[in-house]
């Protein structure tokens, strides 16, 4: 089959890649291209085993690499072939200058434009698919029309609101497309040739259009809102803990109000991955840049009552075990930020870890996805750490168990086995309230929930 369209996109990511399979999926007459500056990545992406863990992600690259998928080195050749481009480098916080630990660091999305406006032999339309501060996109125009040549760049926002772990589910019917433009005749007609590829397979109704710095914000607004619930809830099942309340029954009766909803209640360590935190420090910085303080301060309380809430369970390992974990042997259920990826930036298992080592407990670290992301993270931090993959050999010998992601494997482990090769007295310090916590308190385990009286065998 011809193909219509050439499309290219810069960055072979979580979103990247995911992303592009999708519309080579639902678009078989679109030529899509994937390229990295990172060639591992795409030397992955072109192997048996692909970079990334996402349920489904194997089926539709299976079906569409080498058909009309192609992940590829040569950004520069790539770059003059493709009429559209998607731009979905990564944008992590600041770590030097100006705005360190706060604002998006920039440099790879400019690092980019500057790419295409060099290499580039037709015009094009650029689409933002990072996550970007508002006004972005008039940066990269700027750049984009700094040459002055005869060439047009019509720049695009499209954030994409995915989340990993139900990455194929969520491209597949997400609750809705955004699409933002200039409101100019060019602009329009870009934003049309984004609509037609959407609409292949996503209801006309659920794809939005506004300006480009609607769309910018409302990314950096929706990755806000839900991590705010999580802290919410995070911040209420602080209070349960000391009230005898249980912040599941709390939960349940708040988010049956159907103004507020059921969804992202749950409490647990924090909220962990590669977009809450850094999302809601760029909207801080955003704030302050244009003076709005009292704006600033009440987002960044978000992320505040998350390193709190990280502070606090380690706080409560170390007071249920007598106030001290030195030599102990910890057994860490969990490392990714979430079920169903190997994803760990960001993951509460990190800082975790990292106060029980500086506590000199050992550390058996288990995941079914996440161990090569899990050594990385913690190489070069001083102490004893293994990492074992079966959570029974995991835990065997141990003095606790922490869970720190909510793996569907974990709410079915054979708890009454575990407890017979565990040091006694043994506890659960279970920070996603995954598990039956009152089985496990019968069959002998100090359980320790998150927002919810802990069931201890100790009569003091
Ligand atoms: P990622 O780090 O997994 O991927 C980014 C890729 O871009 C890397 O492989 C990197 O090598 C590549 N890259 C950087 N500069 C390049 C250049 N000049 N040329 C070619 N390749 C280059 O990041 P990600 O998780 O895919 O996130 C990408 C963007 O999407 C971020 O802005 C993020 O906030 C946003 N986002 C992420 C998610 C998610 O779930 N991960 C969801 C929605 C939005
Ligand atoms: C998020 C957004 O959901 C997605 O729309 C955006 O595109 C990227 O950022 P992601 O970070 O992949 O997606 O996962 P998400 O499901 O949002 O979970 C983020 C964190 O919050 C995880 O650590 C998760 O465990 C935690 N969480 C989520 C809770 O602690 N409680 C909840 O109720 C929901």
């Amino acid at each position: 089959m011809k193909s219509k369209k050439n499309i290219l996109c810069i960055g072979a990511g979580y979103v990247g890649g995911p992303s592009m399979a999708m519309i080579a999926y639902k678009c078989p007459d679109y030529r899509i291209t994937v390229v990295d500056i990172n060639s591992d990545r795409i030397d992955a992406w072109n192997s048996e085993e692909l970079p990334i863990y996402e349920p489904g992600l194997d089926k539709i690259v299976k079906k569409t690499r080498g058909r009309n998928l192609f992940f590829k080195k040569d950004i520069e050749n790539q770059i003059k072939e493709n009429d559209i481009i998607f731009v979905s480098v990564h944008t992590p916080t600041k770590t030097y200058g100006a705005g360190a630990d706060m604002a998006a660091d920039l440099q790879y999305w400019e690092k980019t434009a500057r790419q295409i406006l060099k290499y580039s032999r037709s015009s094009k339309i650029v689409i933002e698919k990072s996550t970007l501060p508002v006004k972005t996109a008039l940066a990269m125009e700027k750049i984009l029309s700094s040459a002055k040549g005869k060439f047009r760049f019509e720049v695009l926002s499209n954030p994409e609101f995915m989340a990993e772990g139900t990455a194929i589910s969520d491209l597949e019917n997400p609750d809705r497309v955004l699409i933002g433009s200039h409101q100019t005749k060019s602009g329009l007609k870009a934003r049309a040739e984004l609509i037609k590829i959407y609409s292949r397979w996503i209801l006309k109704e659920k794809i939005i259009t506004s300006n480009i710095w609607s769309s910018e914000l409302s990314k950096l607004v929706a990755n806000a809102f839900l991590a705010q619930r999580v802290s919410s809830i995070n911040s209420i099942s602080a209070l349960c803990e000391k009230t005898d309340a249980d912040i599941s029954e709390v939960a349940e009766a708040v988010g049956m109000d159907s103004r507020i909803g059921n969804k992202f209640l749950k409490a647990g360590i924090g909220f962990g991955g590669s977009c809450f935190k850094k999302d809601i420090l760029n909207l801080v910085y955003l704030c302050r840049y244009y003076g709005l303080k009292e704006v600033a301060s009440y987002w960044e309380n978000v992320v505040k009552i998350n390193e709190y809430q990280q502070e606090r369970f380690v706080a409560n390992i170390l007071n249920g075990m007598f106030g001290t974990l030195a030599g102990k042997k910890i057994c860490i259920l969990g490392f990714a930020f979430k079920a169903d990826t190997g994803d760990t930036r960001e993951s509460p298992a990190i800082y975790i870890s990292q106060k029980l080592l500086a506590e000199h407990a050992e550390l058996i670290i288990s995941d079914p996805k996440a161990l090569k992301n899990a050594a990385a993270d913690l190489s070069g931090i001083k102490g004893k750490v293994k990492y074992i993959e079966d959570p029974y050999e995991a835990a065997s010998g141990c003095h606790a168990l922490l869970i720190l992601t909510d793996w569907d494997l974990y709410m079915n482990l054979d708890f009454r086995k575990i407890y017979k090769t565990m040091v006694k007295p043994a506890f659960i310090f279970d920070g996603r309230n995954i598990i039956d916590h009152k089985k496990c308190f019968s069959i002998g385990f100090n359980v320790y929930p998150i927002g919810k009286p802990a069931l201890s065998h100790f009569k003091i």
